[in-house]
């Protein structure tokens, strides 16, 4: 669809690492398998959060303090224009746990897995955003609202449900344009958005450095880096001559 959308199209859009790999943050399945050299299964299910809080821990505060020292790159910063562009017909899903959608600029968004930059008690189920200093060491924090001594990362982890199911669904299902961007289509149910919007009669649109798991169920797909490649291709959908 090498055209400008058509008025009144509802876009979502469903994001993944891959859009944030041109910031510096590393994606999750990168060839040697593992995520910022652990295992996924060691630092991301509640099971190694169980058996291994302090390794758990440490893991995700250094996640949480390398959202200090990266940026959002034109691929969030495209996004950006197109939600302008379209308005509340825009809708952003990302699997991503990093704060760069949002940093750049996009409001209608959810995050579907979770928030690095918050915390969440287990025993109260308060919620916190925690990002100044004090809460980025390797000590714990505890919960303000119910003393418990150790709140856990605001992370869905594997084996847990992804947040806000029930809206997704219903979005991808009545949108007319789908656009997933630096995802592999490997973890569910995210990979899955696509066949919805697929058998619901969605123009389907794939942005992706390696073919991703899903391709065949893309009526469109632009193999490459989603910096380079998305800002011309908003550019397009939006409607901007190229000068
Ligand atoms: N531009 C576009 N795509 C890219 C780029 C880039 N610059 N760099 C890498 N990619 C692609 C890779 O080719 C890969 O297909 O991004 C994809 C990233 O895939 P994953 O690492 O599997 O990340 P993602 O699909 O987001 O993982 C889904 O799995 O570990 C869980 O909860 C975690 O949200 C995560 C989920």
């Amino acid at each position: 669809m090498n055209e400008p959308f058509e008025t009144g199209a509802r876009v979502v859009i469903l994001t993944g690492a891959g859009i944030s790999a041109e910031s510096g943050i590393r994606t999750f399945r990168a060839s040697d398998g593992l995520w910022e050299d652990h295992r996924i299964e060691d630092v991301a299910t509640p099971f190694a959060w169980m058996r291994d809080p302090e390794l758990v821990w440490g893991f995700y505060q250094g996640r949480r303090r390398q959202l200090l020292e990266v940026v959002p790159n034109p691929a969030h910063e495209a996004l950006v224009e197109l939600e302008k562009f379209l308005g509340d017909n825009f809708l952003l899903i990302t699997q991503n746990v990093d704060d760069l959608h949002s940093r750049a600029g996009s409001k209608n968004l959810i995050h579907m897995h979770g928030e690095l930059q918050k915390l969440r008690c287990e025993q109260c189920g308060e919620v916190v955003v925690a990002m100044d200093e004090e809460h980025l060491t390797d000590d714990y924090v505890a919960c303000t609202a119910c003393g418990d001594e150790r709140l856990r990362p605001h992370i869905v982890w594997f084996h847990e449900m992804p947040l806000h199911m029930r809206e997704i669904d219903q979005a991808v299902a009545d949108c007319d344009v789908f656009i997933a961007i630096g995802t592999s289509g490997h973890v569910y149910p995210a990979a899955g958005l696509l066949g919805i919007a697929q058998a619901c009669g969605a123009h389907c649109i794939g942005i992706n450095l390696d073919p991703p798991e899903n391709v065949a169920l893309f009526d469109e797909f632009h193999q490459g880096k989603a910096g380079e490649l998305l800002p011309n291709l908003v550019n397009v959908w939006i409607g901007v001559e190229e000068e």
